[in-house]
């Protein structure tokens, strides 16, 4: 299982996606989510004596640490890697937040991730995740900071200014990322610095005679 992605991350195929200027890369999608995802027990249902990435937890995440020494050996030493986790799977005898604590508690000793964010759900049916919307991830982010001492990101649903400055100022997480509300406001970072009274942010010059609300 491991040696294909290790080949993968050695082909080229991974340096050619990595331009100059790129100041970071984050495993996730059909990558470091996935492989994370791969730990969960019910998902993962290899067998420890059948091969070594089935069974124990230890067995269970061997998939992702061998996916991160791949990108590792590839990516450039002096720039980041940010791992996408699950952080919980939300469904009872599933991967849950305690699992994501023990598995960045590792990462962090490791050395070699320096920001873990997080999505969380989509394994199982069977899932029951708290009601819609509200910022029901952030706590994710508080846990694995405050017990991993790992750097996070806070995600989901995020769309106020406000909101995403708290999380910062009150050290919730080190990082807010955002997503559809961008699609929803492409403005958005320039309208969260008005918000905000922030005077750090230059507007386009050619946007500027619009800078009047
Ligand atoms: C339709 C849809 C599909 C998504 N699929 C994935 C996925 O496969 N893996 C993943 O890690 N996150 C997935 N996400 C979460 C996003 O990557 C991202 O974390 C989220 O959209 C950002 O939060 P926000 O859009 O709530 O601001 C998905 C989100 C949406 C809306």
């Amino acid at each position: 299982m491991v040696r294909p992605v290790e080949r993968l991350f050695s082909s080229g195929l991974f340096q050619n996606r990595c331009k100059p200027g790129m100041s970071h890369v984050r495993g996730t999608g059909t990558s470091l989510r996935e492989a994370a995802g791969f730990a969960a027990s019910f998902a993962n249902r290899l067998t420890s004596d059948s091969r070594v990435t089935g069974g124990s937890f230890e067995n269970r995440i061997r998939f992702l640490l061998e996916t991160i020494d791949a990108i590792r050996r590839e990516w450039r030493a002096d720039l980041p890697l940010f791992v996408r986790i699950s952080a919980t799977d939300w469904v009872e005898g599933g991967w849950n937040i305690e699992d994501s604590v023990h598995l960045c508690r590792i990462l962090k000793e490791r050395g070699d991730v320096d920001l873990v964010d997080y999505s969380s759900g989509g394994n199982d049916p069977a899932q029951r995740m708290p009601s819609y919307p509200g910022y029901y991830q952030v706590p994710f982010a508080e846990r694995l900071r405050g017990e991993a001492m790992i750097a996070t990101a806070a995600v989901g649903l995020i769309s106020a200014p406000e909101a995403a400055e708290e999380i910062i100022a009150n050290q919730r997480a080190d990082l807010v990322t955002l997503g559809r509300i961008l699609l929803f406001d492409p403005y958005w970072p320039l309208h969260a610095a008005k918000a905000l009274k922030s005077n750090t942010v230059s507007w386009p010059l050619q946007y500027e005679r619009a800078n009047i609300f």
